[in-house]
């Protein structure tokens, strides 16, 4: 099989990942924080550990600025859900997944905030000028996808939080995209709330995923429960973590997520991001020479998070992500990829569009072999 389905979840994993949760599951696996022995300790220091791993990642200087949820779309509806309240107006974009996009919908429709969607260039990359002037009285928040996960297109990030720290606006950041690819700094970029998946760029396993949330961004808990912290306190301890960390914690999740980036590191972001780059510019240049195939992504490493999307010419998405698979054992993923916004900027969202997303162990062996294979797709038309 050649993966190329890494948007949607990467594979495989650094073997630290598998072999440390086979060891914590195995060895310190107890409920963190809600003990005194020795293995609840051991637990809570390696959750504890991983907390700071992630803090210098994304360059927050308190762990206890984390929170660790389920995925991404737990992580953004917690802060969309904690943060607005009716009357508050939101901006976002139209190349964001429907996480972020039916939460604020569903705010919309029935609890009274004002939504305004930007939709960008022919690739979906929004000014920051037209994000300026959208901004109301009432702005409370801006919510961007840090890339596409339609097209890889990367948003101007850096400015958007520049222009929200200066209107005194919110800014929330989907990394579900580019985060172990992009460096993140959150003080650099003005990010005041970042939400990400653990189980993509980042390497760790499904099931684990969090939420950044800036000293100053204060979220009602959507969730209340057991924090193994006050508990003769019948309501909800209001101090970070535990105000939005109901519940036992994935802990073997959360050991795997650290390996994840702990290799990340080991590499460098930097080197990851120009290796995955070597392998969509060779990709997007094979593909742009057949005719027969339309491009949607862009080849430029400031402008692709690692994606190349397309269509073959008046074949369906979903057909040609079948011929894929069934003939020549390539993963992609077709169809409209849980973002119909920006199939609608595309102009695709009838055909959907075929996406082909590389991670840090393809090859460029594979890279050749795909365009071999649309190759022979496109001359057998
Ligand atoms: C841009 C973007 N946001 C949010 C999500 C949701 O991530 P998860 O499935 O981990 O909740 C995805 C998943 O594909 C995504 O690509």
């Amino acid at each position: 099989m050649i993966y190329l389905d890494n948007a949607a979840t990467s594979y495989p994993k650094p073997e630290k990942v598998y072999s440390e949760i086979n060891r914590c599951m195995r060895e310190y696996c107890a409920n963190p924080g809600r003990g005194g022995h020795s293995m609840s300790i051991a637990s809570g220091s390696a959750v504890l550990e991983v907390r700071e791993i992630i803090g210098a990642f994304f360059n927050f200087a308190n762990p206890m600025q984390l929170c660790f949820t389920k995925n991404a779309t737990e992580a953004l509806n917690v802060a969309i859900k904690g943060l607005l309240e009716s009357g508050d107006h939101v901006i976002t974009t139209s190349m964001e997944h429907n996480s972020v996009l039916r939460p604020l919908k569903t705010l919309e429709r029935d609890s009274g905030i004002e939504l305004t969607i930007l939709h960008g260039n022919d690739y979906g990359e929004i000014a920051p000028e037209d994000v300026k002037k959208s901004i109301k009285k009432n702005t409370k928040l801006i919510a961007c996808t840090l890339s596409s996960n339609v097209n890889g297109i990367v948003m101007p990030v850096k400015e958007l939080g520049k222009l929200a720290r200066e209107s005194g606006i919110i800014f929330l950041v989907d990394a579900s995209q580019g985060a172990g690819s992009i460096k993140i700094d959150v003080n650099e970029m003005n990010i005041d709330v970042l939400a990400f998946p653990g189980h993509k760029g980042l390497l760790g396993p499904q099931g684990i995923g969090g939420l950044y949330v800036g000293d100053d961004v204060k979220l009602k808990p959507i969730m209340q429960g057991g924090t193994g912290s006050s508990s003769e306190n019948l309501y909800q301890p209001e101090v970070m973590p535990d105000i939005l960390e109901s519940g036992t914690l994935n802990t073997p999740g959360i050991v795997g997520l650290g390996c994840g980036i702990g290799f990340i590191n080991s590499f460098g972001i930097d080197s990851l991001k120009v290796y995955k780059y070597e392998l969509i510019k060779r990709l997007h240049e094979g593909l742009s020479e057949m005719k027969q195939i339309k491009l949607y992504s862009k080849n430029d490493i400031k402008n692709n998070s690692g994606i190349v999307a397309l269509n073959v010419d008046g074949v369906d998405s979903t057909e040609v992500s079948y011929v894929l698979d069934k003939a020549y054992g390539i993963a992609t993923r077709a169809g409209l990829h849980c973002a119909p916004l920006a199939h609608e900027r595309l102009g695709t969202l009838k055909t959907g569009i075929v996406r082909l997303s590389v991670g840090c162990f393809n090859t460029l062996e594979e890279i050749d072999l795909t365009i071999k294979a649309f190759n022979e797709i496109v001359s057998s038309l």
